[in-house]
């Protein structure tokens, strides 16, 4: 049984993500980096991170030697800067002057939250590689907090007013959320 690819994947955009920026300098110093929504978390303890990149991407290669990175966690205002690193072409960088982490990787200003991270595993993922992070060092900016830029649909979304919130009850929470 064969799944038509076209509903597939608009099947899955029906599941919201956030949207990352991964950055990173290549063992000769350039700065590299590409926005990802395959993002997602792993383990507490330790603290594992993942995501996923496509084997055709220019810098497949690239982050395939990276020896660490940083996951930025875009915020609302940021869709512009998104496009910009999922641009093949060109130079991402700009004018942007990035900020540097306690492990020297270059991270985006202005990022909701901002991990450090250095390889863990990798593993097969069909068109894609799987790539899992262990979390060094995490930023928080508190004045972007709770304003991450969401994907959905094939578009990019912004989170309604918090006013229709609901925290599960606290026997659904056991499990350390
Ligand atoms: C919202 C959004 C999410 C994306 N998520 C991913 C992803 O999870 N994995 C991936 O390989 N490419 C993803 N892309 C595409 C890459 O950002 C794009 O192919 C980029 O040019 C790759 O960088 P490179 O060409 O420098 O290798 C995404 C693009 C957008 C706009």
């Amino acid at each position: 049984m064969s799944i038509d690819l076209r509903t597939f994947r608009n099947a899955l955009g029906q599941f919201p993500t956030g949207v990352v920026i991964a950055t990173a300098r290549t063992r000769d110093g350039q700065r590299v980096g590409m926005t990802m929504s395959s993002f997602n978390s792993v383990s507490l303890d330790p603290p594992l991170v993942l995501f996923s990149v496509h084997r055709q991407a220019l810098t497949f290669a690239v982050w395939q030697t990276i020896e660490k990175y940083a996951i930025n966690i875009l915020n609302d205002e940021q869709e512009k800067l998104s496009n910009q690193f999922a641009r093949a072409k060109g130079d991402k960088w700009g004018d942007i002057e990035p900020l540097t982490g306690k492990t020297g990787v270059p991270m985006m200003p202005n990022a909701a939250v901002v991990f450090e991270c250095e390889p863990y595993a990798r593993y097969d993922g069909g068109d894609h590689e799987i790539f899992v992070g262990r979390v060094m060092a995490l930023h928080e900016h508190d004045f972007n907090r709770g304003r991450p830029l969401v994907f959905f649909d094939g578009r990019y979304r912004q989170l309604a007013s918090s006013a229709s919130a609901h925290t599960p009850p606290p026997d659904v929470l056991q499990y350390g959320w």
